[in-house]
């Protein structure tokens, strides 16, 4: 039995992903570990990691600062975890070129939006105002552009009548959860 995957989980808001998966990872349905957690303000999902006992940091960007400069510290903030996987879960920032030499291959997103449709911050929004019948949730391996790499995974989500944004986002995350859980157990079970 090959150790757990180290996984380090980057968040900004409410976390439930995260939590959905230490929730996974502690019933003993994937072979990972989440060795630390990182956000870039104190998102409130940062609960979850700290009453489990999970190492967290908090890496802001200060408006108007040194873009690179804080690329380069978030990624050597992640890398003091020797992680086998980073997984941008709710994360909202996109990363630089520092950090995708570091971790590009082995960095994955989850998305609200069957990409490439909807890319963006506002993707449950748009779909909304877009008015298709189905939208959904991507897994995908990060590159460089926003939202734009290699897809690994996704699920289809019915937008129903009546749906406003919030009750989709939530129904979207509900198979979101299930996505990055599975995606992460698989990724556990093909890692040298
Ligand atoms: C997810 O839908 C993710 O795709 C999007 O933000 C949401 C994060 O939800 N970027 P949570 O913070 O894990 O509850």
């Amino acid at each position: 039995m090959s150790d757990p995957l180290r996984c380090v989980v980057l968040i900004s808001g409410t976390g439930t992903l995260l939590q959905a998966l230490l929730d996974a990872i502690s019933a003993g349905a994937v072979a990972a570990r989440v060795v630390g957690v990182g956000a870039d303000r104190e998102a409130t999902g940062l609960a979850a990691a700290r009453t489990r006992g999970v190492e967290t940091f908090v890496l802001p960007l200060v408006r108007g600062g040194d873009r690179n400069a804080w690329d380069e510290e978030l990624a050597q903030a992640v890398a003091r975890f020797a992680p086998d996987l980073v997984i941008s879960a709710g994360f909202m920032k996109l990363v630089g070129a520092a950090f995708l030499d570091r971790f590009a291959g082995r960095f994955i997103n989850t998305h609200p939006a069957l990409l490439p449709s909807f890319p963006g911050a506002h993707a449950v929004r748009d779909a909304l105002r877009a008015g298709v019948k189905v939208t959904g949730c991507t897994v995908f391996a990060v590159d460089e552009g926003v939202d734009t790499g290699p897809i690994i995974a996704q699920t289809p989500v019915p937008v129903l009548p009546g749906d406003d944004e919030a009750r989709l986002h939530e129904r979207i995350k509900q198979e979101e959860r299930r996505l990055l859980v599975d995606v992460v157990r698989e990724w556990s079970q093909h890692h040298e």
